[in-house]
């Protein structure tokens, strides 16, 4: 929602071009995926036609991201890897997973057995880390359940763990819905909180208006218009608390209360581990953040465009923090545990992990400890990716939140 060009539609609202729609920015992509991505176009259009002009961007995110048949996620293109979109930590080194394997082993004696329940679990090596871990350790999990949204990611998830752990593929379960029943257990979410759809706003002198998206024809614009009361009422709350001043754009997930409440209301006793990139309230709504914190990968090129390459990129937006654990509270959780990513592996003994990792094989020491830096520095993911603990039945203290716990910066 850049200031550049912006025109007024006939209905008064502010209409400003994507940023950037040159092609020669990326990697061209092939026809294939081209003729892909154009019936995805055609369908938000008509979408926005019959809307009247414009829908919400939480409504565009949704469709680019999970549009049946057509979404990013929801079709068949490759994501992950080189010649993917983007990298995540599990893709970046096995000793990521070993950390979160000793996690769930703690956990799961803490509760006395349970089962676990991976959300979004792309290429399926997380699974197989913290399979394999457990294994190790003979703390198996009566089932290893996924949720995965993708065809294309669920077959792949088999193929990763059929061809490292065959013996294990029996406990695996892919699930079609979120569990209903009563379990014990828990719940990992990598990467995936910052993937439900965000609504925009815009504080101007001229008013709160809700960022919007519409079509001009040849490809999608923003859209400012009027905000709806609520949207006022938050945005209000929002300026008053962190002293915001116009122009002022960002974004909020209210989606994110109603994902945590469905998907622990089943969880009789256990801890659901997100860890994503994201920040507390506070840094979320800084007067220097002034554009938001959306963030898009195509072919391992990140920008903040998410009205191009429709379909063909990932779109995804910094997690706040603050507020999803408001929502996990109001939900029932109790809050367990908020630390930086880099602090959460180290205090899953990312440090012996790697030491054995060295026994077992020294000549991979080198690149293993060149993976261990990318997870953990500061200018890496070691800052930006944070671990929050919430759950139910549980006392004392979480393994990855003992000796640093933040919680009291949310
Ligand atoms: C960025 S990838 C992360 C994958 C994996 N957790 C990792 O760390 O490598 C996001 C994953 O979440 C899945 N996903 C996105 N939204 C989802 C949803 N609402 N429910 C379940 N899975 C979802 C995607 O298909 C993909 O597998």
């Amino acid at each position: 929602m850049g200031e550049e060009n912006p025109r007024k539609d006939p209905a008064g609202v502010v209409m400003t071009p994507s940023r950037d729609r040159r092609r020669d920015r990326w990697p061209a992509p092939d026809p294939e995926a081209l003729a892909h991505a154009a019936r995805l176009v055609d369908a938000i259009a008509a979408e926005i036609g019959a809307q009247g002009g414009s829908i919400g961007f939480d409504r565009y995110m949704e469709l680019a991201l999970y549009a049946p048949g057509l979404g990013y996620y929801s079709a068949g293109l490759q994501k992950f890897g080189a010649t993917g979109d983007f990298v995540t930590a599990p893709e970046i080194s096995s000793l990521y997973g070993r950390c979160l394997g000793g996690f769930c082993a703690e956990v799961l004696t803490a509760v006395g057995g349970g089962e676990i329940l991976e959300l979004g679990a792309g290429s399926g090596r997380l699974a197989a880390q913290v399979l394999g871990t457990l294994g190790r350790l003979s703390m198996l999990p009566g089932r290893y359940a996924i949720l995965e949204i993708s065809a294309e990611l669920r077959a792949r998830q088999r193929d990763t763990l059929e061809a490292s752990l065959p013996e294990l593929l029996p406990r695996v379960v892919w699930l079609e819905q979120l569990p209903e029943t009563p379990w014990t257990g828990i719940i990992l979410a990598n990467e995936v909180a910052d993937a439900l759809p965000v609504r925009r706003f815009a504080l101007l002198e001229a008013g709160i208006f809700e960022g919007c998206v519409g079509w001009d024809g040849s490809g999608f614009v923003w859209v400012e218009a009027p905000a709806a009361p609520e949207l006022v009422e938050f945005v209000a709350r929002v300026r008053r608390d962190h002293g915001l001043t116009p122009p002022y754009r960002s974004e909020f997930r209210p989606r994110v209360a109603p994902w945590l409440s469905a998907l622990t209301r089943p969880l009789a006793k256990g801890v659901l581990l997100c860890i994503d990139y994201g920040c507390v309230g506070r840094e979320y709504y800084s007067t220097e953040r002034r554009d938001g914190t959306l963030l898009c990968h195509y072919r391992h090129r990140a920008h903040a465009d998410p009205l191009v390459l429709t379909g063909l990129q990932d779109i995804g937006a910094w997690v706040d923090f603050t507020a999803f654990a408001g929502a996990g509270c109001d939900a029932g959780l109790d809050l367990y545990g908020f630390t930086t990513q880099a602090h959460f592996l180290i205090d899953c003994g990312l440090e012996r992990v790697l030491a054995q990792a060295r026994e077992n094989d020294p000549d991979r020491y080198l690149i293993q400890a060149q993976e261990v830096k990318r997870l953990i520095l500061p200018g890496e993911m070691g800052e930006h990716f944070k671990a929050i603990a919430l759950g139910r039945g549980l006392s004392g203290a979480l393994p990855g939140f003992c000796r640093t716990d933040q919680r009291h910066r949310l």
